[in-house]
């Protein structure tokens, strides 16, 4: 199973064709009822951040005309116009409200190499006016319960979601996540920060990817802290999802972002 599961994150590694391969599979009219794995689904307008890449991946608005999201899930950095954004609606196949924009260009991390520095930017042709999620610019709110939301599979192996879902996981410690060897070996602890119960049951999965992880700030607002990044399998008994560490990179978010 290490190894299927490898074979998954490299493949999605290798870009947005892979990844349809593997994890993108025609949205289906009935939603499961266990949304994003062991979640249910988020009210029309609970979280306005959140976007849909036709690739297959999430996203969240980091400016109106910026999107956050993986790096695995594109597949380099410069002129691209083959993404479309979808915003403005939980269910994807509703026509009122929903705003569907295509990119101009996408931004990988410098340095990425399938190991850590997990995020993108994606510019798009034109605003969307929806809020944007601030992100986390220290390490004060990498702790607690985190929210998770995406249109991603409900179990693994599953189907894509017609429905926007979400759920709650705990943060786990990266000595704790390191613990439990595999995979997780490879944890980077600097880079990423790992959230799920030991029991397992909820979780991210494929085609969460690259959408945010977040949670209310001191003053009440929505902060992003991670980006779906990986897992072994979803909702595993001690196998955590594995989030970009938002706060280590925001920086260098910020500096890409004023470059697009
Ligand atoms: N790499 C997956 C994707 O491309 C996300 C997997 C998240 N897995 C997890 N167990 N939390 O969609």
């Amino acid at each position: 199973m290490k190894k299927l599961f490898t074979f998954l994150k490299r493949a999605a590694v290798a870009g947005a064709a892979a990844l349809a391969v593997v994890s993108l599979q025609p949205v289906s009219a009935n939603a499961a009822p266990n949304p994003v794995v062991g979640g249910t689904r988020a009210a029309q307008g609970e979280f306005p951040f959140m976007v849909r890449l036709s690739m297959g991946c999430g996203g969240a608005l980091y400016t109106q005309q910026i999107v956050l999201t993986a790096a695995h899930c594109v597949s380099g950095s410069g002129n691209n116009t083959s993404i479309t954004a979808t915003a403005g609606v939980v269910d994807l196949q509703s026509t009122s409200g929903r705003v569907q924009v295509r990119s101009t260009k996408v931004l990988q991390a410098p340095g990425y190499n399938g190991t850590g520095k997990d995020w993108a930017l994606i510019k798009l042709a034109q605003p969307i006016n929806l809020p944007t999620l601030k992100i986390a610019t220290t390490s004060q709110y990498n702790t607690g319960d985190f929210t998770v939301a995406g249109w991603g599979a409900a179990r693994e192996g599953g189907a894509q979601q017609r429905y926007l879902l979400k759920a709650t996981v705990p943060f786990v410690s990266d000595a704790t996540c390191k613990a439990y060897g595999g995979l997780y070996d490879d944890l980077v602890p600097g880079e990423e920060i790992c959230a799920g119960f030991a029991a397992g049951g909820v979780d991210t999965c494929q085609g969460d990817s690259g959408g945010p992880m977040f949670r209310k700030d001191n003053a009440g607002a929505w902060i992003q802290v991670g980006i779906v990044s990986w897992g072994e399998g979803c909702a595993r008994p001690n196998a955590p999802g594995v989030y970009t560490e938002v706060s280590t990179f925001a920086s260098a978010i910020a500096q890409a972002a004023s470059t697009l």
